[in-house]
């Protein structure tokens, strides 16, 4: 079998990570061969790549038509249920980020928490378990602009969950969410030795990304070649 990363190219591809925070997505399209350039609103020190400080949206339109591809993983909190609890407002920017996605002509994917389905169209799930992850972490992707996405066989969820605040026994998965213990042993498992726990508590892991990032390159390799 050809892998993608032996089929000889012009140039390296570019890959659009806005929302971008500590890189998760972003590392993994690097560790897929992309040159990966990442957007957010906030100053992200710890983005291992390169790093634009801007508006996710206002960004895409200006330059996301010169990316060969763009990720987009807008902020969870609007469809997460504590915040609803909370009364908490925050804007809903999934249907303004498809837009602009929409607008560039590019293959792109959406992002975001199994809370925000009814919000996304046709949504993929990656599960972290069926990347031997020893937590389950689902991820919802939507896929437009002709880029198709095939996910790995989702294992069943049989592990015991750590208690929060508990240390992991043996055998145990564990959920990085909320103030978690275990900063180290998380990024161990997701593989993001550089990120701080309000990174891990936001990211993809980089296999998930990986995985999308070489479907990618397979597909746009086959676009230039019928071009
Ligand atoms: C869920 S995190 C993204 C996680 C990232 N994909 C990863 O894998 O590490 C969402 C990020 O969106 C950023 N953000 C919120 N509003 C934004 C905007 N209007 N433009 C750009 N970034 C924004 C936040 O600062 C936050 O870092």
């Amino acid at each position: 079998m050809t892998h993608p990363t032996d089929i000889r190219r012009e140039r390296v591809l570019r890959v659009l990570d806005v929302y971008c925070c500590q890189g998760g997505a972003g590392q993994g399209y690097a560790d897929a061969g992309f040159d990966v350039t990442g957007v957010d609103i906030t100053p992200q020190p710890r983005y291992p790549l390169a790093f634009h400080q801007g508006d996710a949206i206002d960004f895409i339109r200006a330059h996301g038509a010169g990316f060969d591809f763009i990720h987009a993983s807008p902020p969870c909190q609007h469809y997460s249920r504590t915040q609803k609890i909370r009364h908490r407002t925050h804007p809903d920017l999934i249907a303004p980020t498809r837009a602009a996605l929409e607008a560039t002509g590019r293959p792109w994917v959406i992002e975001n928490v199994e809370e925000a389905r009814t919000e996304l169209r046709n949504p993929v799930v990656l599960c972290a378990a069926a990347f031997g992850m020893r937590t389950y972490r689902h991820r919802l992707f939507e896929t437009g602009g002709g880029f198709t996405l095939t996910p790995p066989p989702h294992p069943a969820h049989t592990a015991p969950l750590t208690k929060m605040g508990r240390p992991r026994r043996p055998g145990e998965f564990a959920h990085y969410v909320g103030n978690f213990s275990g900063v180290q042993d998380a990024r161990d498992d997701m593989r993001v030795p550089w990120m701080n726990r309000d990174g891990i508590r936001e990211c993809i892991p980089p296999a998930y990304t990986r995985w999308i990032g070489e479907q990618a390159l397979v597909q746009l390799t086959a676009w230039q070649v019928a071009a």
